[in-house]
C-alpha cells in the first residue's frame, strides 16, 4: 500500500495549484483516486491521503495572509475516488488547536462523520486521526473543519466521486470553489465571531430580495474562486467547442453567491451530488454548503465567470478562456446572466428513481432568533442545549421547517440526502436547502444510516451562535452535543 503519502508527485502539485481537473474519461481509465496522478500511475484505489492541518501561509493573489490550511494550500488537496470506493485520509493536527475533518454530503458510517461532541471527540494538536470510510454516492462533495469557525480560515478542499457509468456526455470538468475570506486580513474568524456576539444589530443594508431580507452578517474583504481573488483570478484553460462540466461548491462562512458565465446559458444536471432532470438557465443562488454542477458547450473566447456576493458589494471572479489570443475580461464586468433566468427550487426535480418512500410521520422544526439578536434558534433550543430529533431506522420522516427568524438559513443534515417534497411528490435531493423568512419546507428525511448526525445552519456563524441540532436514531446516547467555543455574549438592549 506504501504507507500515507505526503502528496501525489509534481504533476499532482501543478495540477492541484491550478486546480484545474483532469478530464473524466481518465479517470475513468486509471481509476486514480486523486486528482494530479497520471492514469498510467494505477495508485492502488484505497491509497492513504494526508492532510497536515497546520498554520501557513498563502497567496490570495495581491494579498498574502497568515491562515489555517490543509497542506498550505486553499483549497486544499482535491480528493479523487470513483463511487463504491473507499477514501482513507490521515488527519495530522499540527494546529495549535484541536480539530475534525467533516466530510460534507457523504452517506458515511458515523464514527468517521468528524463531528467533535458527537461522532469523535476533536483531535488533540500533534494527534492524528484516520478516516476510513466507502463513498456510496458519485457527485461533488467537500471536506471541512468542524470545529468553532475554523471552516472561516482556509481548512477545507473538495471531495469529487465520480460515477463509474456515468450518464452525462462532457468532454472535460472544472471545480469551482467559492469563499468568503477575512482570516489574517480583518484579524481571525474567532474576532469575527466576538464582534457578532457583542454586537446589538444585524447590518440592515446586506440586503437580498432573492433571500427574502437581510443577506448576511457581515462583509468579507476577500471572495474567492479556488483560493484567488479577482486581482489575480483562476483561469480555467480549455478549447472551444467544448462541453464542460463545472461543479461548482460554496465553502463560504456567511455568503450566498449568484453564479453566471458571461456570454453562456447553463444546463443544471444536479444539487447537492445527486442529479435532478436538466434545467437551462443563465444564473443561480448557491447557499453555503450546496452545491450545483451545470454543464455548458463553450464559444471562443475569453468569458467571466463571476460570482456575486450576494446583498454585498464584493464579487468572486474566474476567467473560462477558450482562446489565448481574446482579452481577458475585467473583473468588474458586466454580466447581464446575472439578471436574467435565475434557478428556482421550483425547477428542481430529481429523477423519480431517486424519489424517496412516503414519509409516515412529520416533525416540526421551528428556525428562530432571540431578543438578544446573537442567538439562533431550532425549536427554541440552542447548541448548547442542542435540539434532537428521534428517528428510527427504516422510517421516512418529514421535517417540516418552519423560518421563523428574521434571516434566511441554509440547513444542513448530515449523513443523509433529503427530499425537498413539493405537493405533488416531485423535488430534488439535497442535503443543504434554503430557508427564507416566513418560508416553510418539507424536508423527507429516510433513516437508513444510524448515527446521532447533525441537522445544523451552514451560516458558519448561526451555527456557533446556536442554531445547530441533531437528528438521531433511537434513545438518545449521554453527553453528545455541540461545544460552541466560548465568548462574552452580551445583550443586546442593556438597560
Ligand atoms: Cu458542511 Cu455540519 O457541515
Ligand atoms: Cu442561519
Amino acid at each position: 500500500m506504501g504507507g500515507w503519502a505526503r502528496s501525489w508527485g509534481a504533476g499532482g502539485l501543478v495540477s492541484r495549484r491550478r486546480f484545474v481537473t483532469g478530464t473524466f474519461a481518465s479517470a475513468l481509465a486509471g481509476a486514480v483516486p486523486l486528482l494530479g496522478a497520471p492514469p498510467a500511475a494505477a495508485a492502488p484505489r484505497s491509497r492513504g491521503i494526508l492532510l497536515r492541518a497546520r498554520p501557513t501561509t498563502v497567496s490570495l493573489g495581491k494579498r498574502t495572509v497568515r491562515t489555517w490550511a490543509y497542506d498550505d494550500v486553499v483549497p486544499g488537496p482535491q480528493i479523487r475516488v470513483m463511487a463504491g470506493e473507499r477514501v482513507r485520509a490521515r488527519l495530522v493536527n499540527e494546529l495549535p488547536a484541536a480539530t475534525t475533518v467533516h466530510w460534507h454530503g457523504i452517506r458515511l458510517d458515523f464514527p468517521m462523520d468528524g463531528a467533535p461532541g458527537f461522532s469523535q471527540e476533536a483531535t488533540q494538536p500533534g494527534k492524528t486521526f484516520d478516516y476510513d470510510f466507502t463513498v456510496p454516492d458519485a457527485g461533488t462533495y467537500f471536506y471541512h473543519s468542524h470545529v468553532g469557525t475554523q471552516p472561516d480560515r482556509g481548512l477545507y478542499g473538495t471531495l469529487i466521486v465520480g460515477d463509474p457509468r456515468e450518464p452525462l456526455g462532457y468532454d472535460e470538468e472544472f471545480t469551482v470553489v467559492l469563499d468568503d475570506w477575512l482570516d489574517g486580513v480583518n484579524g481571525t474568524p474567532d474576532d469575527a465571531l466576538a464582534r457578532l456576539n457583542a454586537s446589538t444589530d444585524h447590518d440592515d443594508t446586506l440586503r437580498s430580495e432573492a433571500l427574502g431580507g437581510v443577506a448576511a452578517e457581515m462583509t468579507h474583504p476577500f471572495y474567492l474562486v479556488n483560493g484567488r481573488a479577482p486581482d489575480a483570478p483562476t483561469s480555467f484553460r480549455t478549447a472551444p467547442g467544448r462541453t464542460v462540466r463545472f461543479r461548482v461548491i460554496n465553502a463560504a462562512s456567511d455568503t450566498a453567491f449568484r453564479v453566471a458565465l458571461g456570454g453562456h446559458s447553463m444546463t443544471v444536471t444536479h444539487t447537492d451530488g445527486f442529479p435532478c432532470r436538466p434545467v437551462k438557465v443563465d444564473t443561480f443562488l448557491i447557499g453555503m454548503g450546496e452545491r450545483y454542477d451545470f454543464l455548458t458547450r463553450l464559444d471562443s473566447g475569453a468569458f467571466p465567470l463571476v460570482a456575486i456576493a450576494e446583498g454585498k458589494r464584493g464579487r468572486a471572479f474566474a476567467v473560462v478562456r477558450t482562446s489565448s489570443r481574446a482579452a481577458p475580461p475585467a473583473s468588474d464586468v458586466q454580466v447581464p446572466e446575472l439578471t436574467e433566468r435565475m434557478l428556482a427550487y421550483q425547477d428542481l426535480q430529481a429523477p423519480s428513481s431517486l424519489d424517496l418512500p412516503r414519509p409516515s410521520r412529520s416533525i416540526a422544526v421551528t428556525l428562530g432568533m432571540r431578543p438578544s439578536g446573537n442567538e439562533w434558534t431550532m425549536n427554541d433550543k440552542v447548541a448548547s442545549d442542542h435540539l434532537r430529533l428521534r428517528v428510527d431506522r427504516g422510517e421516512t420522516v418529514r421535517l417540516v421547517v418552519d423560518n421563523q427568524s428574521p434571516m434566511w438559513h441554509p440547513m444542513h443534515l448530515h449523513g443523509h440526502t433529503f427530499q425537498v417534497r413539493r405537493p405533488d411528490g416531485s423535488g430534488p435531493r439535497k442535503d443543504t436547502v434554503n430557508i427564507k423568512p416566513r418560508q416553510r419546507l418539507h424536508l423527507d428525511v429516510f433513516a437508513d444510516n444510524p448515527g446521532e448526525w447533525m441537522f445544523h445552519c451552514h451560516n458558519l456563524y448561526h451555527q456557533e451562535q446556536g442554531m445547530m441540532g441533531a437528528i438521531g436514531y433511537g434513545p438518545a446516547p449521554a453527553n453528545m452535543g455541540h461545544r460552541p467555543q466560548q465568548h462574552d455574549r452580551k445583550p443586546k438592549h442593556r438597560r
